[in-house]
């Protein structure tokens, strides 16, 4: 779960790590009154999930409250890489001196954790990667050892900060990684680490991203979680604990295993070029268990897209075999009842495939065709979904 800057910035305060003042604001009224507060210059900040927000235009400098609520207002309208803004951040100014760059991230490729640091920051990130990949510094962080202030002097060092500078950033590294520790997280990130004109070190922006696998440790980290901004069909999915992503098509996907999930949203999009360029709806697996209500619970969410024509369920049949997902799909329907309305295509294959097609015949549902292979469930379910 990645956090928004005001989040992060709160997050960094409760661990110490030095910020300025920073009030949220739904509405231009709220970015005056928020600005009034705090006082002198202040950074009005578009709160989105993305970076590249002054590029956008969503970082503006301003003097007082009434110029607080012209930015907010101008920021309040804007879309940052298809991301509508919905509130900003009003910050405290600060004079800054220096940019720099810091982040400790999971490196999931060297089972380990990497801090990446900078004393050249300010600009974004990926293009210092690969314009002077040796002004950013790669250090390995060991998980147990952590990183106490030997290590993060290390690492700044490596980063190219001059001495005098390390003393300065070495604690506040520190606190950042006490952050990533302590909440689980998976990245910390700060762009720009500032050194301001009266010499104080401030994480001026931050990103951080929660591990959800750690969620059951952080009971207030649900709070965090920005709700409004989930698709609706994703937040049901996700009640059901369903492995469910929406993507931009017509034809509803369901299949057991990530694997095959995957290769048959491949079949679906190939296929939808003989048909009208009707593409997957969907990312949904229903596991190996698909026992009726999670089948049902699978449909309901496909069925409840109004994108969707048709559905297409691939079932390789192994511990839980074609007989028992054929009655699934079954009592799903019955379950269901008026609110299944869209053609169904099943192919099922593998451990008792005759049986379950045996069921299907029988129930002879007239939403739903039986296909043989693959590649034939998914050129019906493309054909029917441009019908
Ligand atoms: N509180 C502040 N006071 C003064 N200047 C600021 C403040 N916050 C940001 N800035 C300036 O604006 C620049 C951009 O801000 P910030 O890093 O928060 O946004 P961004 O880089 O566009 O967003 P992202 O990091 O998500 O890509 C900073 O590099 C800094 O120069
Ligand atoms: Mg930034």
């Amino acid at each position: 779960m990645d956090l928004f800057e005001y989040q992060a910035r709160d997050l960094f305060e409760s661990y110490g790590v030095p910020v300025l003042a920073g009030i949220v604001a739904d509405t231009p009224a709220e970015a005056k009154a928020a600005a009034e507060k705090i006082g002198g210059t202040v950074v009005v900040k578009a709160q989105v999930k993305a970076g590249g927000r002054g590029k956008a235009g969503g970082v503006k400098v301003v003097h007082n409250g009434d110029d607080a609520a012209t930015a907010a207002e101008a920021i309040l309208q804007l879309t940052i890489k298809g991301l509508p803004v919905n509130r900003v951040m009003v910050a405290q100014g600060a004079r800054i001196a220096q940019e720099f760059y810091f982040s400790v991230l999971l490196d999931r490729a060297n089972r380990s954790y990497l801090s990446l640091c900078s004393v050249e920051g300010g600009m974004e990130i990926e293009e210092l990667a690969v314009e002077r990949p040796e002004a950013l510094a790669k250090i390995e962080v060991d998980p147990i050892a952590g990183i106490d202030l030997a290590a993060a002097k290390a690492i700044a060092t490596a980063g190219g900060f001059p001495a005098e500078l390390v003393d300065k950033v070495a604690p506040v590294i520190v606190k950042l990684y006490e952050v990533y520790k302590g909440e689980d997280a998976t990245l910390v990130e700060v762009n720009p680490l500032v050194l301001t004109e009266d010499g104080q070190i401030l994480a001026l922006d931050g990103k951080v991203t929660l591990d959800e696998n750690a969620a059951f440790r952080h009971p207030n980290h649900e709070a965090l979680e920005d709700k409004a901004a989930a698709d609706p069909l994703e937040a049901k999915a996700k009640a059901n604990d369903l492995n469910y992503v929406k993507l931009d098509g017509e034809v509803g996907i369901i299949g057991n295993g990530a694997g095959l999930v995957m290769s048959t949203l491949d079949v679906v999009s190939y296929a939808g070029e003989r048909h009208g360029g009707v593409k997957p709806a969907n990312f949904l697996d229903i596991g190996g268990g698909a026992s009726a209500t999670v089948m049902a619970n699978g449909l309901d969410v496909i069925l409840g897209d109004p994108q969707v024509k048709s559905v297409f369920v691939n079932v390789f049949g192994g511990i839980t075999a074609c007989d028992a997902v054929a009655n699934g799909i079954v009592q799903a329907l019955e379950i269901l009842g008026d609110s299944a309305t869209k053609p169904l295509v099943v192919r099922l294959d593998g451990n008792k495939v005759e049986e379950g097609r045996a069921i299907l015949r029988a129930a002879n549902n007239p939403l739903v065709t039986l296909a043989d292979t693959m590649d034939e469930g998914a050129d019906k379910a493309a054909e029917l979904a441009n019908a």
